[in-house]
């Protein structure tokens, strides 16, 4: 794969598709992390003369839904609400909006810019064809630009326009295309956890989160992979029904039961479940929580691992050479059900010569919540994108469509 590094692109219209999809609460970013991981590769080209566009989706858009309500999924998600930060986080250099995302404005937008200047585009979910790799947006797109980088790893595992059509139609058209930093150092980081080497072992993966279908094909991948996989979260729920628990009224797929005995079974103690959990008798307002070994009370949730479970991981964790963390063990966003995840977070954050990976979504604004965050030696901004990495092998579309 050609890096940002190769690329001779003095004077060059450069797209560069970046992962800003960073969470909004009333317009306003809650963490810029993705925008920030953005810009060694984005000073990179700026440093070698390029004009640098920028292009990213922001949260989803249901075209199936009524005038009405797409008009404010657009609203919510409108890529001007990141514009004043980005100008921020480039201090010096002129940053220019573009409210259009085709057509003769976009094509006059890309034509005005200099060299060393950058422009952001509006999301590129206010397209339909976005989502569905429509290729003559592709086409579009690939036709203003002399050259294409993808760091946006978070979107690597969405074959998208932009992050397949574009590359494809650019290569197909003798244009260079590279991989940036940020997508480098993840898919480096990754594929450690994919190819396992002996001096990695033993290897620990921790699961957590709330649904085992979300997780299955990791499961099975990591099962040949790794040495021991510790199931916390609500998903252990479904587990530890499967094997004939009582778990009250804790989350369950009633339809991977059978899945969950199944891999439990063929893991041969591999996988290790929790022992005890904190319950509740209510999700939300509650009167009563405490502590319970092995199973729920009837009525009652799960909201977290107990403290005998968060010692048995921790316990499970000694001597592991390399950890795979990827959900918290409970209801983290409250206080009082975020021990778990925090015991289980420090435990890996200890963990002398590890080499410890969390794979983004909800582990990482744990780790960053609790404090541990700098201590990890990488934590993925790509949630989806990292489980599906492990999953495919080390493959996704956005990165191998790279390749040479
Ligand atoms: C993410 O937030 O995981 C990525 O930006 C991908 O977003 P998506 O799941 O909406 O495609």
């Amino acid at each position: 794969m050609k890096k940002v590094t190769d690329l001779q692109v003095k004077d060059a219209k450069v797209l560069v598709r970046v992962d800003f999809n960073v969470p909004l609460k009333d317009g306003v970013i809650t963490d810029d992390n993705r925008m920030v991981a953005a810009l060694p590769t984005i000073n990179e080209l700026l440093k070698k003369g390029a004009k640098v566009i920028l292009l990213s989706h922001l949260g989803k858009i249901d075209f199936k839904k009524e005038p009405e309500d797409i008009a404010k999924a657009k609203k919510k998600a409108n890529m001007e609400y990141l514009f004043p930060h980005l100008q921020e986080l480039l201090p010096g250099v002129k940053v220019c909006f573009s409210p259009a995302t085709r057509g003769e404005e976009l094509k006059a937008a890309i034509e005005q810019l200099k060299s060393g200047e950058v422009l952001l585009i509006q999301n590129t979910r206010y397209e339909k064809g976005e989502s569905k790799n429509a290729i003559d947006l592709a086409q579009e797109w690939a036709s203003l630009v002399d050259a294409f980088v993808m760091d946006a790893f978070g979107s690597a595992h969405r074959a998208h326009a932009s992050t397949y059509g574009v590359p494809e139609a650019l290569k197909a058209a003798g244009k260079p295309v590279a991989i940036g930093f940020l997508v480098e150092k993840e898919v480096e980081n990754l594929t450690r956890c994919v190819d396992v080497k002996d001096s990695d072992r033993p290897y620990v993966a921790i699961l957590g989160g709330l649904k085992v279908s979300d997780k299955i094909k990791v499961i099975e991948s990591l099962l040949q992979k790794c040495d021991k996989i510790l199931i916390g979260g609500a998903m252990a729920f479904t587990f530890k029904k499967a094997l004939g628990y009582e778990i009250g009224t804790s989350p369950v797929e009633e339809d991977r039961l059978e899945f969950a005995k199944r891999v439990y079974e063929e893991a041969a103690g591999k996988i290790v479940l929790p022992i005890d959990s904190v319950e509740t008798d209510a999700f939300e307002n509650y009167t009563i929580k405490r502590v319970v070994k092995d199973d729920i009370t009837p009525g009652f949730e799960g909201m977290d691992i107990g403290p005998a479970t968060a010692k048995l991981f921790t316990e499970q964790l000694a001597g592991a050479k390399m950890v795979f963390w990827n959900g918290p063990m409970g209801v983290f966003e409250q206080d009082a059900f975020a021990l778990g995840t925090e015991a289980v977070c420090k435990a890996i954050a200890e963990l002398p010569s590890c080499f410890s990976v969390i794979g983004g979504g909800d582990s990482a604004s744990a780790a960053a919540k609790l404090g541990y965050k700098e201590k990890f030696a990488h934590v993925s901004t790509g949630g989806g994108a990292s489980l599906e990495m492990i999953e495919n092998d080390g493959h996704l579309p956005g990165i191998d469509i790279i390749r040479d």
